[in-house]
């Protein structure tokens, strides 16, 4: 039997049912249709961590999160958890994973242990189609642009989340020193198209500009990124691998199930520098 790829919207994801990891014509089927729909959401797997982990492995090299509470047992693990009596939930803004580093990752992998009964949901906006909708004019503009983002301001010890801190979920604050210098728009890997590559959680500011100039821009930039028509959602349900490319897109974790328990597992890919 082969998979069944369905899309979840023209411009972005694909929900992929019937898929066996074991089969080496599945993983191959699987890793076309990230290329080619930036987000995937495997359903119905019955995966070990060590199961899962060896699946990231035939992928790339393990970037092990700095910052995120890691599974005992499985150190290259992180625990993205929300406990039925906490109120902020990891990733709640905007954003693109490690995009601090100066070699970003290429992909994470997050697999549903536990889900609420509703709600929960992580949201997906493709860059591509954000890049293309730019007037020619900011194209050209921001074409020559670079952009510093940080690691400090979301995981250092001033401003980050402080039940997450507070509850061990985020921790090791005196390694948010990454600094990297990025195109504005880059040219994806995979697929040669061009995406915009800013994001609200670890971007400061456009090289050469100071912050304050650079804001302006930038909130404007984020909110057009987002943009309810290049966005697609997974819904997950335990069992679930959503698996997302960091260079095509940016993702939120919509924290909307108060009191109830969320817990996911995932694993980050290392990626290439960015041009
Ligand atoms: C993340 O930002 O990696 C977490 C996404 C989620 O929990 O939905």
């Amino acid at each position: 039997m082969s998979v069944e790829i369905r899309p979840l919207t023209t411009n972005l994801g694909a929900e992929i049912i019937g898929a066996d990891l074991g089969r080496e014509d599945h993983r191959k089927a699987i890793h076309k249709a990230f290329v080619d729909h930036s987000v995937i959401a495997i359903r119905d797997l019955d995966l070990s961590p060590d199961e899962h982990l060896e699946f990231a492995r035939s992928w790339g090299k393990i970037n092990v999160n700095r910052f995120f509470q890691r599974l005992d047992s499985h150190p290259e693990i992180a625990v993205v958890l929300k406990e039925a009596d906490q109120t902020s939930a990891i990733g709640e803004s905007w954003h693109t994973d490690h995009s601090y580093d100066t070699e970003p990752a290429m992909c994470s992998m997050l697999f549903a242990r536990e889900t609420p009964e509703v709600g929960g949901d992580t949201a997906f906006a493709g860059q591509s189609a954000a890049y293309e909708a730019l007037s020619e004019g900011m194209k050209k503009t921001l074409g020559n642009m670079k952009a510093w983002h940080s690691s400090r301001h979301a995981f250092g010890i001033q401003l980050a989340d402080e039940e997450a801190h507070a509850t061990g979920r985020i921790g090791n604050e005196e390694a948010a020193t990454q600094d990297s210098l990025h195109p504005v728009v880059i040219t994806h890997p995979l697929s040669g198209k061009k995406c915009l590559y800013v994001n609200a959680d670890f971007t400061t500011h456009f090289d050469g500009w100071t912050q304050e100039e650079s804001q302006p821009l930038l909130n404007q930039l984020y909110a057009h990124s987002s943009r309810a028509d290049f966005t697609c959602r997974i819904r997950w349900r335990p069992g679930t691998l959503g698996i997302w490319d960091n260079r095509a897109t940016q993702h939120m974790a919509i924290n909307d199930y108060p009191g109830q328990r969320r817990e996911m597992h995932r694993i980050t890919i290392e990626g290439v520098p960015l041009s």
